[in-house]
């Protein structure tokens, strides 16, 4: 689908963000390890969450929607299933769900799309097969998983990474002693709470390789679950409020776990005018309103450990650092190159067509701003959602329209977005 965007006079408002994807996914995943009953309110019906609850229906779990609220029956446990899982376009299920499945009773067979099937898999294979799991596999999807009984252990991570985090945490509820994951740097901590608010025993430190998080054998206890909003998809309404001249925006039900808060933190470093406006608790994380206006922005370096907590950002802040006063620098992201497309190409590729002054780095890229974006051209979004989303925010500000081949990708994780942006 091509969709084309033109200039904005000014964005003013309020909208309401939608479900947060990962929580939705652990959402489905927790519940349906958890043998009772547990009700989901606020799931997000992205693509990719919904490939996510298909999965665990074949696996036996029970769910029906009954208007915002997804009621999850699991007290049959899962079965062998029938046919191969497939995990779509979506990352989190696929690694997650290895996690889960390599220490059944059963055999399983995880596939994805054609992107999907090109993301390295190696990461969750390994630390499993040190676990005593059978996957059969070259690196990539499909993953031939044949379930054995798994035992604990202690892993060092060379990564980051929330999805082989969750992954082992998964593995190592069923497994034979305890299971820990050591990471350089916190990544997103949203199993480690969904843990804890379903009874579970999970202990996090600081050691000298970065944070270990352990966790012992456990039942999940079935509970209610509230999903706040994801700020992920908050993001391209943050930027755009911020460089779209004369705007004002209050976006409403904003997830604030600290561990995904690096774009709040790169805003007010770069000058950007961002306000939270009430902060509670919803389901063990932290939810709050955020008032963005238009502002004049300064460039900075974002690097380290921040990296993590706004990982799936930095897109969105590469269109933000065309409109910085200075050099933007972004290093240590090199995990970008391996998610739904190669976003360090993509992102370098697609906004120079704007008229961007951006240069590609192995681990970044780096920007120089102020720069006027130009537009009457046309954008490729390599089947990625967040490309599709930020080309879309940076079209915005185009002296010209510019049409976007692919937009459709955006339904992976915001299928509303357009409607949002047309609301302010
Ligand atoms: C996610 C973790 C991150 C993120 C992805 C969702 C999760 O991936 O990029 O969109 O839900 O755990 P990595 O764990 O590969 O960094």
């Amino acid at each position: 689908m091509i969709k084309n965007i033109s200039t904005a006079k000014s964005l003013k408002g309020e909208i309401t963000i939608p479900a947060d994807k990962s929580i939705s996914h652990r959402a489905v995943m927790f519940s349906a390890l958890s043998k009772g009953v547990c009700k989901i309110s606020n799931f997000l019906h992205g693509a990719d969450c919904i490939s996510t609850l298909n999965l665990f229906k074949n696996l036996g779990m029970e769910a029906e929607f009954k208007e915002n609220i997804l009621l999850i029956n699991s007290k049959k446990g899962l079965i062998s299933p029938s046919k191969p899982l497939d995990c779509g376009n979506s990352g989190t299920t696929m690694r997650l769900c290895s996690g889960i499945l390599a220490g059944q009773d059963f055999n399983s067979i995880l596939i994805g799309d054609k992107s999907l099937s090109k993301r390295p898999m190696k990461r969750v294979i390994t630390p499993l097969t040190e676990m005593g799991a059978e996957i059969i596999s070259n690196g990539f999807a499909p993953l031939e998983i044949r379930g054995k009984r798994l035992h604990g252990i202690d892993y060092i991570s060379p990564l980051s990474s929330a999805q082989v985090k969750s992954c082992i945490l998964l593995a190592g509820l069923d497994a034979q002693g305890k299971t820990s994951f050591t990471e350089p740097y916190l990544s997103r901590n949203h199993s480690e709470l969904l843990f804890k608010y379903m009874g579970v025993d999970i202990s996090q430190e600081e050691v000298e390789n970065g944070i270990k998080t352990t966790i012992r054998p456990a039942q999940l206890q079935p509970k209610d679950i509230e999903i706040v909003g994801d700020i992920s998809s908050a993001a391209f309404f943050i930027v755009a409020a911020l460089i779209v001249p004369n705007s004002d925006v209050i976006i409403r039900n904003v997830g604030l776990n600290p561990t995904r808060t690096g774009i709040i933190d790169v805003v007010q470093k770069m000058g950007g005018s961002i306000e939270i406006i009430d902060k509670r608790e919803a389901s063990g994380e932290i939810v709050g309103d955020l008032r963005v206006k238009y502002s004049q922005l300064k460039s900075c370096e974002i690097s380290g450990e921040i990296i993590p907590k706004l990982i799936d950002e930095l897109p969105v802040i590469a269109v933000l650092a065309t409109q910085a006063q200075g050099q933007t620098i972004i290093k240590d992201a090199q995990d970008l190159r391996n998610k739904e497309s190669d976003r360090i190409k993509a992102v370098v590729g697609e906004l120079k067509k704007l008229g961007a002054d951006i240069e590609e780095r192995q681990d970044g890229f780096i920007v120089n701003g102020k720069k006027d974006l130009h537009g009457e051209c046309e954008i490729q979004t390599y089947h990625d959602h967040r490309l599709a989303m930020s080309m879309y925010v940076a079209g915005l500000i185009c002296k010209k329209e510019i049409s976007i081949n692919g937009f459709e990708w955006v339904g992976i994780s915001f299928p509303e977005f357009e409607e949002y942006m047309q609301m302010l």
